[in-house]
């Protein structure tokens, strides 16, 4: 066993196809590195595994956490799978700048930076595909019917094509882009909106899956505009037609029955205040919604967000890679 193990682990942002991409259609989605999960994992003088997360006020010894606690079942199912007995006597320190429950990633980014600790610690090599792996395992653990996408952008931290079931596909970005994310500052757990998507669909599935196929569309020209661009296009053009699949995504969102007033609210203030487009991000009902913008104006954008009542803006670039 090592003595000290750290680790770390960005947020992620979904530019197009939330919840279609459960019913195995295509989304785009990258990692935001301005917000992270970090773990630090060091050797404890008191026998137990202490676990210190300030961000959700948990100081506990693990067995005192119920066995489907998130992080209980994460450290009990790597040491399980890793044939680690008896348990080791570890602090683990949890941190995360990543806002719960807000469609950046914030559970997803706390497993993989929590298990490749964990590994290093243990010296129990895992590959990152062993490590989306397990951290899609845990997802299911407590988000019912996840896509994979969290898990995937996160733990390979770069954009991804994502398709479920699929192997992962990444896009190139052919010019870098900016993007505005505003945070409604309401805390919506993903659970309940895949939840709710999941009942339309058994209600009426001719309906939902045409809805999906369209929702695949724009995922489909989003991917090629921004890797290739239209030849026959200028940047601002191709730009503008990003931004429009971004709009035509979020009326399929609202159809959806995902957004909600806070975030229509912040959509219609970036479109007013000059975005190219606007939507909101992961599983929706609050969270944080996204703006293309115009590099320049990004400043002003976030400025809009915050006066119609953004909690938080992050003004994020999606590189080339
Ligand atoms: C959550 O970030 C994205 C959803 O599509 C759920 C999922 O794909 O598991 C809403």
């Amino acid at each position: 066993m090592a003595s000290r193990s750290t680790s770390s682990a960005p947020g992620k942002i979904i530019l197009f196809g939330e919840h279609a991409v459960v019913y195995g259609r295509p989304a785009l989605a990258v990692p935001v590195t301005q917000v992270h999960a970090d773990v630090e994992i060091v050797d404890s003088a008191r026998t137990g595994i202490w676990i210190q997360a300030p961000d959700i006020n948990l100081h506990a010894e693990l067995n005192t956490l119920p066995s489907d606690h998130p992080l209980a079942s994460i450290i009990h199912n790597l040491f399980f799978l890793s044939r680690v007995s008896p348990f080791p006597s570890l602090n683990i320190n949890i941190t995360s700048t990543i806002p719960v429950a807000s469609g950046l990633g914030s559970g997803a980014a706390v497993t993989v930076a929590l298990t490749r600790a964990l590994a290093s610690f243990i010296f129990h090599p895992m590959t990152d595909d062993q490590i989306n792996q397990f951290a899609f395992e845990i997802e299911k653990l407590h988000h019912g019917t996840p896509s994979g996408i969290d898990n995937t952008v996160i733990t390979y931290a770069r954009p991804v094509y994502f398709i479920k079931g699929q192997p992962i596909e990444t896009f190139q970005v052919a010019k870098p882009f900016t993007i505005v994310i505003g945070d409604t500052g309401i805390r919506a757990p993903t659970k309940e909106s895949v939840g709710d998507v999941r009942k339309l669909w058994e209600a009426d599935k001719a309906k939902w899956e045409s809805v999906f196929d369209k929702v695949s569309e724009i995922a489909k020209a989003a991917r090629d505009s921004i890797e290739r661009g239209k030849s026959a296009l200028s940047e601002v053009e191709v730009r503008k037609e990003l931004g429009e699949l971004m709009n035509q995504n979020h009326t399929l969102l609202q159809e959806m029955t995902v957004s909600s007033p806070e975030l229509d609210k912040l959509v219609e203030a970036a479109c007013n205040a000059g975005a190219l487009g606007a939507k909101l991000s992961g599983g929706g009902r609050g969270g944080n919604m996204i703006a293309l913008v115009e590099k320049e104006k990004a400043p002003l954008i976030a400025e809009a967000l915050t006066s119609a009542g953004a909690k938080r803006t992050i003004i994020t670039t999606v590189f080339a890679e």
